[in-house]
């Protein structure tokens, strides 16, 4: 292993190694390498032909993904691309593509009630908004710092009438909103390590197992409010950029449990070869076969480590 890497705490090299042994060298390379900016394009403001147009106008070099449609890498600085008026007025949105996978496995549709739970930067907000302008949007956010960046996201993308935003504790919906959404999608705060980056101490330095205990609470809590937030037959999406079983099976598996005979795992199926299978087992820990269903993206240079689940809540 490249010496550098010794700078990220050692039970999570060795957590990884335990979960990734075949691949442990291959994911540590990812984080020791800044990732190639990304972003996709904001349908509410304008259209491919023309954004190519556009970037090739301002001499971007860019490259455009076969999936997702619409997004694209940016071989250019990223402060070259920031100051254009392609991305001062909101015709793009800089994001990760992993982080673009959860919207497309919601698969938002005009008309459908859609809640974003954990709203904040607004990148999954806008991407649902730009994909479904006539859906009804509601978004949510806890931090009152993050959520002014939200807002201000939310405008220059052109989506400030198309979504309802509240500064909230997601706990809330479930009395604030009984039954009521088509779509949630609960983009969960987490412990952050498929965005590790070795150059940035402030993405790992926090990271503790302590830390991943307390995010494992957080996100129970927030999937038990979502599920009465939901409608029969509603799906809900839920996703993190981090790998610890504890905080992705671990917590659909206890979701699963909770809720038992009203829930059923529906399978996410991602067009790309940087995709791993569930853990349905973790240590001691043994998860229902369900979770066959669930995927794992794992970095490379252009993408972060991500967990999606895809549930419907039975009729
Ligand atoms: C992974 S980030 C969301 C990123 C966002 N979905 C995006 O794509 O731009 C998780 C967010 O959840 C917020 N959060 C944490 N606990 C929350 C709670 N109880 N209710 C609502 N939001 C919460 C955090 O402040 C953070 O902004």
């Amino acid at each position: 292993m490249k010496d550098i890497a010794h700078k990220l705490p050692n039970n999570f090299l060795q957590k990884l190694h335990k979960l990734y042994p075949s691949r442990y060298e291959e994911i540590i390379d990812t984080f020791l390498q800044k990732k190639i900016t990304t972003f996709r394009i904001n349908y509410l403001k304008t259209d491919l032909v023309t954004l190519r147009e556009k970037l090739s106008r301002k001499r971007i070099r860019f490259k455009e993904l076969d999936y997702p449609t619409g997004a694209f890498l940016c071989y250019s600085p990223l402060r070259q691309l920031q100051n254009t008026d392609i991305y001062q007025d909101g015709l793009i949105y800089v994001q990760n593509v992993s982080s673009m996978i959860p919207v497309l496995i919601l698969s938002p549709a005009n008309n459908e009630k859609i809640l974003d739970l954990c709203a904040a930067p607004g990148a999954k907000t806008t991407q649902i908004v730009s994909l479904a302008p006539q859906a009804q949007v509601t978004a949510i956010e806890k931090a009152r710092v993050r959520f002014y960046k939200l807002l201000t996201n939310i405008k220059v993308q052109g989506a400030g009438n198309l979504v309802k935003v509240y500064l909230l504790d997601g706990i809330w919906v479930r009395k604030k909103f009984p039954e009521y959404f088509d779509k949630i999608l609960v983009d969960a705060p987490c412990s952050t390590e498929g965005r590790f980056y070795i150059n940035n101490p402030r993405t790992y330095k926090y990271w503790k197992d302590k830390k991943v205990k307390e995010m494992v609470h957080k996100q129970k809590k927030l999937l038990a409010a979502a599920f009465f937030a939901l409608k029969e037959g509603g799906e809900l999406i839920y996703s993190t950029c981090t790998f610890s079983p504890e905080e992705n099976e671990g917590v659909i598996d206890w979701f699963l449990n909770k809720f038992k005979d009203k829930l059923q795992i529906l399978p996410v199926e991602i067009p790309l070869d940087n995709i791993s299978p569930a853990f349905l087992r973790w240590q001691d820990k043994r998860y229902s076969k369900d979770l066959k269903g669930v995927c794992r993206v794992l970095p490379n240079e252009f993408m972060e480590g991500f967990f999606i689940a895809r549930l419907r809540k039975t009729l």
